[in-house]
């Protein structure tokens, strides 16, 4: 194995989750890695392990590197089993390492792997001496867990967030400056959209918290993607707009429809957006999954949703995507409803109180005709557009 280094002594061991196509119910359409550090020091650690299904990959590289015999600890940063996966089997092959974790993780991983683990609680501000490096604690938690942490090594100021600033890309390169910067901005943003965004306040906290420790970063290493060692202070600065709720001057249009009526209303309302010159998108819910979808209304400023009623409810598709977005909380746009109905007039109106009263504003009333759209209707569509791009276009920020 070619050894990967992202500091003196500090070797990548993590694996490459290639095929990798669903996390949380959204597409990984990169795959995705599970990342490792193994620090090689006075005093040997594994920081974070790998998904179970690695597990004799993962332990195989670091018998490459150094002796199990030699470990002295394992920081276990997040229970999530996509990182905490092998902690069990790695202790076990590890006679005299002891597991560092926060109170809320040791509690945790005895629902997962009963209550005999060689576990010892570190907090906020606690170091250990490694030799040469020292292992310092800052409890982050909800980022993503109640018992995540990250671990900060200061003399060669390198940070291990686990999940924050990770991206799910699977790529040969371990670095950011070698990949191409789109993508990977690209792939940190859908991340951060379709997994942290609800953290927002949280995540602004941190980075006051981490801003006021005056903290020193070369290289960001999160568990998942490429490490950050060009200019990580980029990322950093990324989720502070995003997390304060940066979005584009633009729309996106998402609908699902029965029999053509609400993608009808929906192009209408399309092209009035893009009359008052704002760009927006049209998406289909039948033919873009829920991670696409999430990561566009992420960028837009205005949000158009649109549904044919279905029985007494909206389209099932729609009700999945509200399901998403009232557990995401999107701040800072503009919501629309439209759709068509048969013969139950009314039941979008309801479903937009029921949006309203999940904090999303919507300032313009429901859209909706009953049956096809006539050219009156389609010409009404339109002015709604225009309306809504209005909104967005007179919005101050
Ligand atoms: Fe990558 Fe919260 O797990």
């Amino acid at each position: 194995m070619e050894k990967i280094t992202i500091g003196k002594g500090i070797y990548w061991v993590g694996v490459t989750d290639w095929n990798l196509r669903e996390f949380h119910g959204y597409r990984t359409g990169r795959g995705s890695t599970y990342n490792s550090y193994l620090i090689l020091d006075e005093k040997k650690c594994v920081v974070d392990t790998v998904k179970t299904p690695f597990t004799s990959e993962f332990i195989a590289k670091i018998k490459e590197l150094t002796s199990l015999e030699d470990i002295d600890y394992i920081i276990s940063n997040h229970l999530e089993l996509d990182h905490a996966g092998a902690v069990a089997e790695l202790a076990k092959v590890c006679p005299r390492a002891k597991i560092l974790a926060t109170g809320q993780w040791i509690e945790g991983a005895k629902k997962y792997f009963g209550p005999n683990l060689p576990v010892q609680q570190v907090r906020t501000g606690d170091k250990i001496p490694l030799g040469k490096n020292t292992l310092t604690f800052i409890e982050a938690p909800m980022l993503h867990w109640p018992d995540s942490m990250f671990t900060y090594l200061p003399e060669q100021e390198i940070l291990m967030p686990n999940d924050a600033f990770g991206q799910h890309y699977a790529t040969s390169q371990i670095f950011n400056d070698q990949v191409p910067e789109e993508i990977l901005m690209e792939e940190a943003l859908r991340y951060f959209a379709t997994i942290l965004q609800p953290l927002s306040p949280l995540i602004l906290k941190m980075l006051d918290k981490i801003a006021g420790l005056k903290l020193k970063f070369k290289v960001i290493a999160p568990s998942h993607g490429v490490i950050w060692r060009n200019a990580p202070e980029k990322i950093i600065a990324a989720y502070q707009r995003w997390s304060e709720g940066e979005a584009n001057r633009e729309a996106v249009v998402v609908y699902d429809t029965m029999w053509g009526s609400t993608e009808i209303i929906g192009r209408k309302i399309a092209e009035g957006i893009m009359k008052e010159n704002l760009p927006v998108s049209v998406l289909s819910l039948k033919e873009n999954e829920p991670g696409d979808i999430i990561t566009a209304i992420f960028k837009a400023k205005a949000v158009a949703l649109g549904a044919p009623a279905l029985n007494n409810l909206p389209f099932p598709e729609m009700v999945k995507l509200f399901t998403f977005l009232k557990g995401l909380k999107p701040k800072n746009k503009i919501w629309a409803l439209f759709g068509s109905y048969g013969w139950n007039k009314g039941i979008l109106p309801q479903f937009g109180e029921e949006i309203k009263a999940a904090g999303f504003p919507m300032p313009l009333p429901v859209f909706e005709t009953r049956f096809r759209p006539g050219p009156e209707e389609e010409k009404a569509a339109q002015e709604f557009g225009q309306a809504l791009a209005k909104l967005i276009n007179n919005k101050q920020e």
